[in-house]
């Protein structure tokens, strides 16, 4: 089977990987890909944001299956483009992918599936916002509606702060805050038959201790060793199956990948809020733990044929990825700071260096975004998994580099209570 992947940064290149390692795999083409997907991939300079140029280079290459990864393409209709030449496409619709487009439609659609979420009020004007925010009190919970990369979300103690950011999204939602642990679990799904993965735990803030500004993700781990019993479980039964059928329901069938964002508080799991796509960097330890042939499940949900499929395996042990960020993140980003390294990282501390925002400059590897890479281990635990990801990480260096030196080590140390 002949492969495209749509997009640019450490999600893709993690689904780019596992796709050359399926032997059913036969190309793998990526658009526009980084230098890393270089290594696995044949790269094709084409616009994932523009529908058309994403329908006819797919056309072109003949390929069998188009997996498209950011949120953006896919609300701008980008597998919609595709389905209509009639090439196989993982990734929901236009109008299914504002389950992550719009806060207020989520909402909507979980208030109809009776799915367990923060209640929330959806804003305006300064006075709805004013009462929203006298109506939860502190901590204040405040959201753009639309798309934002994961930095629309202010969560603070400081109303000024709050009524500030709020008053600067043209809609915004104001809601409950949710306190306990947080999990990400994603799902495979064709629109009717729902295969969760390994449950993965991502880590928003840009510094240690959960402190600074939220960020696209700074860290991940799967699984998680404190997560109750029967938690997948119950949240295919309360969250991710109501959800996939309520969008069926509607005419607005869902397929692709379907990302809850739980949080285990004391009143029951509830969702922070859904995506239409793999969650990064959450990816990146999940497939290097996925035992299945992802381009197989993949091309199984693309066309309605899940239930012919088996489920998901995962090898033992325990994956984490530790993110590298440049100079400025995320208010900003630095480019062209020369990295190095990355070989060290992959053959000495036997990391898997995933690339987000690199660049090729005069034969030197340089960061080009916020989020440069993701450093990936496998462990036979956590503590194991930590101790290699992070000789990987001492091995690369760049001027400015951010990371976290806490990444699951709460959860190494057994110190996450639900
Ligand atoms: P989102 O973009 O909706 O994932 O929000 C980003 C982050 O903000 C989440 O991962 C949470 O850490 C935090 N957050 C969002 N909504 C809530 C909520 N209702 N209560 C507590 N924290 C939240
Ligand atoms: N890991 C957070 C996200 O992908 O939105």
């Amino acid at each position: 089977m002949k492969t495209l992947v749509i997009g640019t940064g450490g999600r893709e290149h993690a689904l780019a990987l596992a796709l050359s390692r399926d032997p059913s795999v036969t190309e793998v083409h990526a658009a526009p890909g980084n230098p890393g997907i270089a290594a696995v991939a044949e790269l094709h300079d084409v616009d994932p944001m523009n529908p058309t140029a994403v329908a006819d280079l797919a056309e072109r290459l003949g390929v069998d299956l188009v997996v498209v990864g950011p949120e953006a393409p896919l609300v701008a209709g980008v597998a919609d483009a595709v389905r209509e030449r009639g090439i196989s496409c993982f990734g929901p619709s236009a109008e299914a992918a504002q389950l992550e487009g719009s806060k207020a439609f989520a909402k909507d659609v979980m208030a109809a599936a009776e799915v367990p979420t923060a209640l929330a009020h959806v804003c305006e004007t300064e006075a709805e916002i004013v009462a929203a925010l006298d109506a939860f009190g502190p901590p204040y919970v405040v959201k753009d509606d639309g798309l934002a990369a994961g930095k629309g979300v202010v969560v603070t103690d400081d109303r000024a702060a709050a009524l500030e950011h709020a008053l600067a999204c043209d809609r915004v939602v104001i809601e409950e805050f949710l306190d306990g642990p947080e999990v990400s679990l994603f799902a495979i799904t064709d629109g009717t038959t729902v295969f969760p993965l390994q449950p993965a735990q991502d880590f928003k803030r840009i510094f240690d201790g959960d402190e600074g500004p939220n960020t696209g993700g700074m860290g991940a781990y799967t699984p998680l060793p404190w997560a109750p019993e029967g938690l997948v479980e119950d949240v295919l039964e309360r969250v991710l199956q109501p959800t996939v059928d309520e969008l069926a329901r509607r005419g607005t069938t869902f397929s692709g990948l379907l990302y809850a964002g739980l949080a285990l508080t004391k009143r029951g799991t509830k969702v922070i809020e859904f995506n239409a796509r793999f969650g990064d960097p959450e990816t990146q330890p999940l497939m290097a733990l996925l035992d299945s042939p992802l381009g197989v499940l993949l091309k199984a949900a693309a066309d309605g044929k899940l239930h012919e499929t088996a489920p998901p395996r995962w090898k033992p042990g325990t994956a984490l990825a530790v993110v590298m960020a440049s100079a400025g993140y995320p208010e900003s980003s630095r480019s062209g700071d020369v990295i190095t390294g990355t070989e060290a990282a992959q053959d000495d501390a036997q990391c898997d260096v995933i690339h987000a925002g690199t660049a090729l400059a005069d034969g030197n590897l340089v960061t080009a975004g916020g989020r440069v890479l993701a450093v990936t281990a496998v462990g036979e635990d956590l503590d194991d998994a930590r101790a290699k990801a992070y000789r990987g990480v001492a091995a690369i260096s760049f001027d400015g580099a951010q990371y976290r030196t806490d990444i699951a080590a709460k959860a190494a140390a057994g110190e996450i209570r639900v």
